[in-house]
């Protein structure tokens, strides 16, 4: 299964994506978390300390995959090997730091993006593993060729007016990328009437309404290094995905 995590800035997006990630893994999956994230915390989030290279810096083996030196190169580079190769296992999870691209415009053609998308569409169609991306608020990463291996797009929101309008432009973006599936999570709930908010508003796209909690607050402010605690509805969010 192939889930991509997305929302506006501060929703929730890499908790979900690491509460999943380690529910899969402790239901048995072999998994795959991506963070394609440009402001990148997934690896802290489950855990991981030790500094991960982004692949984005991988400059030699994007020349070697790629080319580009002399203005040309391949958009589709041979890339299965890198996720093996340079991806960090932790607790059972691969994980993968996509890392930013550093040109203006990020729907440029250049090796760097050329090579990220084959990382992306890689991990998509060639993997039997389950794979969880925190994509960040922007999916351009997601072309329309992967998006049609991405299974189900949560998008996740806060119960207030901008982060659901901005819900509604991803959801357009994803459809429009052919996603096929896509659902929300609204996260950090605070009374029965944000939940009814929600459901109303949301209808059968609701996926999940997930109440506010204390303990990740509480988690932010402290600054120790262990792992946050997930959130308590990844276990049904999990148990929604699978029994599809
Ligand atoms: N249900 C919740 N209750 C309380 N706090 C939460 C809840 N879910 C997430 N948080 C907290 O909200 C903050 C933002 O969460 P997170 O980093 O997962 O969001 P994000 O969407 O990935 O943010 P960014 O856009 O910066 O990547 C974190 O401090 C997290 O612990
Ligand atoms: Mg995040």
């Amino acid at each position: 299964m192939k889930i991509a995590v997305s929302g506006k800035g501060g929703t929730g997006k890499t908790t979900l994506s690491a509460s999943l990630a380690r529910t899969f893994a402790e239901n048995g999956y072999d998994v795959y978390a991506i963070d394609a994230d440009p402001d990148a915390n997934l690896a802290a989030v489950l855990g991981i300390y030790e500094p991960v290279r982004p692949l984005i810096d991988l400059e030699e083996l994007i020349e070697e995959r790629v080319g580009g030196s002399a203005g040309m190169f391949t958009l589709n580079p041979d890339v299965d090997d890198v996720l093996d190769e340079y991806s960090t296992s932790h607790d059972g999870i691969r994980f993968l730091r996509m890392g930013s691209v550093k040109a203006a415009s990020s729907a440029c053609y250049c090796p760097e993006n050329s090579f990220l998308r084959s990382v992306l569409n890689s991990l998509v169609f060639t993997r039997n593993e389950v794979v969880i991306m925190d994509m960040g608020a922007g999916i351009e990463h997601l072309t329309r060729g992967t998006a049609a291996g991405v299974d189900v797009m949560l998008i996740m929101v806060e119960p207030t007016r901008i982060s659901m309008q901005t819900a509604e432009v991803i959801e357009g973006l994803a459809r429009e990328a052919g996603v096929g599936e896509i659902r929300v999570v609204a996260n950090k709930i605070r009374s029965d009437r944000e939940r009814e908010i929600v459901a109303g508003e949301l209808g059968d796209k609701l996926i999940a309404s997930v109440d506010f909690d204390d303990t990740l607050l509480e988690r932010a402010l402290d600054a120790g290094d262990e792992e946050s605690p997930g959130l308590a509805a990844a276990d049904d969010i999990f148990r929604e995905l699978v029994s599809r």
